[in-house]
């Protein structure tokens, strides 16, 4: 297949990428490099030996994604463009709406004017609220609680909408829970502006030594170990999740399906990984609670295993340790 990515140069979207050309297919990368590098691009190109098309645009900009479906004969989309930083859609919602809602509502409408109608869109287990009972299946109720997660509901919506007043739309909805970890080969992951809101960016930032102390949120929640509890994949797993997605783009309609382990690990529990992982300890010091964050979260991974055939392979150490690895070759990031 030829897939256009949007968001290909970001964190999931460029492990993603590898796996895709592992597998064969050709790709095309649309990305406005708000959070991410072109040098990413270079070094998706790096692993796998093959040329990297990349087309530097926005995907409000209806004109250039026409050009782009122009250019290249497109069989199907996997959309990871969007903002995702939670506290940052607080501060200013109509950014997150505008970029995360009427760009995927642009992005559907180039793609029906050139007949492409196969959409893989990034959702989130933020979608899960905080009412519902882990694990989470694809089928509990809904709600959120900040303007980004409203983003992903309101696009699941709209896109369930979609496929359901044009049957030649095939839609799947990827609900991902954590994804930590990095490419084996050092050359891609996450690495934040700023200080990080996530977990994982800041444990590394404390490991590298560029802030002194993991502050943990809460260690009175009624989780084992008093800490919130979460479901960590590896960010290849979940890439390889997407690509076993592709055969539910075959059927027409909307399908959903959690991408993550099943499993929840703590925050103590995921500091300690971190500390083998780096060969140090990770200094740590327990903090008030976050707003905002649920005692538990993790998923019911059993319609993906059942319908894809996919179940993540990797454990927290080798998470850790692939992190570890880039964020010691890259303390300042992918330049
Ligand atoms: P990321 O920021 O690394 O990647 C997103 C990419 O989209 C970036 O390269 C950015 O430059 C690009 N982008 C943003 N707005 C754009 C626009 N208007 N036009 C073109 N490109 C644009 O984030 P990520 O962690 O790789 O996440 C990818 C997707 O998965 C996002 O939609 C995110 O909400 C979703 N998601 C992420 C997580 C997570 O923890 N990382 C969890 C659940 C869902
Ligand atoms: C957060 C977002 C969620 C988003 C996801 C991926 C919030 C409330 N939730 O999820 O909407 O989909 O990121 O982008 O922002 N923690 C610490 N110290 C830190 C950072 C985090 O103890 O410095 C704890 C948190 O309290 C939580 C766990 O680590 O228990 C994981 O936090 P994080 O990595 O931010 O992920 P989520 O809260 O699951």
């Amino acid at each position: 297949m030829r897939l256009l990515v949007t968001g290909g140069a970001g964190y999931i979207g460029s492990h993603t990428c590898v796996e895709l050309q592992k597998a064969g297919h050709d790709i095309v990368i649309y990305d406005n490099l708000y959070n991410a590098k072109s040098a990413a691009v270079e070094r998706i190109s790096k692993i796998t030996g093959k040329e990297v098309p990349f087309i530097k645009g926005d995907i409000l900009d209806e004109k250039a994604l026409d050009e782009v479906f122009c250019r290249y004969h497109i069989d199907a989309v996997i959309h990871f463009a969007g903002l995702k930083a939670v506290g940052e859609s607080v501060e200013k919602p109509l950014l997150y709406y505008e970029n995360n809602v009427s760009g995927t509502i642009s992005l559907c409408k180039a793609m029906a004017r050139a007949g492409c109608k196969k959409l893989i869109f990034s959702s989130s287990a933020t979608v899960y609220g905080m009412h519902n009972e882990p694990p989470f299946t694809e089928d509990m109720p809904l709600s959120t609680i900040n303007p980004y997660g409203a983003t992903k509901l309101m696009i699941e919506g709209i896109l369930t909408d979609l496929a359901a007043a044009d049957k030649d739309w095939s839609v799947v909805l990827l609900r991902y829970f954590n994804p930590i970890g990095a490419h084996e080969s050092g050359l891609l992951g996450e690495d934040p502006q700023g200080i990080p809101n996530n977990l994982l960016p800041y444990v590394k930032r404390v490991a590298v030594g560029k802030l002194p102390c993991v502050n943990i949120f809460g260690d009175d929640y009624p989780t084992p170990d008093g800490t919130g509890v979460r479901d960590y994949i590896h960010v290849v797993d979940l890439a390889k999740g997407l690509l076993a997605a592709l055969k539910a783009l075959e059927t027409d309609g909307t399908k959903i399906y959690n991408l993550g382990t099943g499993n929840g690990y703590s925050v103590k529990e995921v500091v300690a990984a971190f500390s083998r992982a780096c060969g140090h300890e990770i200094p740590w010091r327990i903090a008030p609670r976050r707003g905002g964050d649920a005692p538990f979260s993790f998923a019911d991974a059993s319609r993906a295993k059942k319908e894809l055939g996919w179940t993540a392979q990797y454990d927290l150490d080798r998470m850790c340790a692939d992190a570890w690895r880039f964020i010691s070759r890259n303390p300042d990031g992918i330049q």
